[in-house]
């Protein structure tokens, strides 16, 4: 870790030269003060992924933290959760039958308006060590496309499908026959804060490339979904202990859950923050 100067209410140490910091000096438990909340701000922007260690915190402090970014998300799979509909549980035990989010994805990109930014609480960590989560910066994602490939996706739309990760993979369908939101967004989207294009697509939920036949679509999507998959140098890894929440910006990154501890266990939970606007080119 790089310690990155220029905050004086916080420490920043960052985990690559591109990608996710450490964030030391803040106790979640407690408000924080505006300059706090100002440089928190700052580096989450500067940095995508937060990591913050050693915290201890209840549900309505998780959920106070996450105001001070915006309104809280419903998951539109909750119904089949029950619990707080604004607390996301992610537990993996020996019985499951999937981990959420194990496969490169940004969260929710079915919504109209998907979330700003999620809050993962982890406080169970497999006693065989692994569940680390990786996180992709999809701004770098987008600078690294050559000029042609840029020129091309800048006209494209997509569709993103609830039902390909909630119907297709997990097996849940939506109460009383109601459908899982789809919506469609531009392949690049433009950060509404910084102002950096994004590669705007997801294998999780994106579901095809609008004018083009299936075949275009499927290979198009494929090719980026390898580049993701495939480009260590787009990604930081975080490797959880108890106690450690991890906050990203869910507008510019994707992240993949590793389920690498079968059959021990791993518990968090998560809160993610309404966006404020669509996602645009
Ligand atoms: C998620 O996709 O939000 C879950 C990530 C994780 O469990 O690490």
């Amino acid at each position: 870790m790089v310690a990155v100067a220029g905050y004086h209410t916080i420490g920043v140490d960052s985990l690559t030269p591109h990608l996710g910091a450490q964030i030391d000096g803040v106790d979640l438990s407690q408000p924080l003060s505006n300059e706090t909340f100002s440089e928190i701000y700052k580096a989450w922007l500067d940095w995508k992924v937060l990591v913050f260690r050693d915290q201890h915190i209840d549900r309505e402090q998780h959920k106070a933290f996450g105001r001070r970014f915006g309104r809280l998300h419903v998951h539109p799979m909750q119904h089949s959760y029950g619990g707080d509909p604004e607390i996301l549980r992610v537990k993996t035990t020996k019985d499951s039958a999937y981990t959420a989010g194990n496969g490169w994805h940004t969260d929710v990109t079915c919504d109209e308006i998907p979330p700003l930014g999620s809050m993962l609480y982890i406080t169970e960590t497999p006693e065989s060590g692994g569940g680390d989560t990786l996180f992709a910066n999809m701004a770098l994602a987008y600078e690294l496309l050559s000029d042609t490939m840029k020129s091309l996706l800048e006209e494209l739309t997509a569709v993103h499908d609830g039902a390909l990760p909630y119907l297709g993979s997990y097996g849940v369908a939506p109460p009383d026959g109601a459908k899982y939101p789809k919506n469609e967004h531009p392949v690049i989207a433009r950060h509404p804060e910084s102002g950096e294009k994004i590669l705007y697509v997801n294998s999780g939920f994106t579901a095809y490339i609008k004018g083009m036949h299936p075949w275009e679509s499927r290979m198009l999507l494929d090719g980026l979904f390898r580049f993701i998959a495939q480009t260590p140098r787009l990604v930081c890894r975080v490797q959880w202990q108890p106690n450690t929440l991890t906050f990203w910006d869910n507008r510019c990154t994707q992240h993949h859950a590793v389920w690498d501890y079968y059959p021990h266990s791993r518990y968090g939970e998560r809160v993610s923050i309404v966006g404020e606007q669509r996602p645009a080119a």
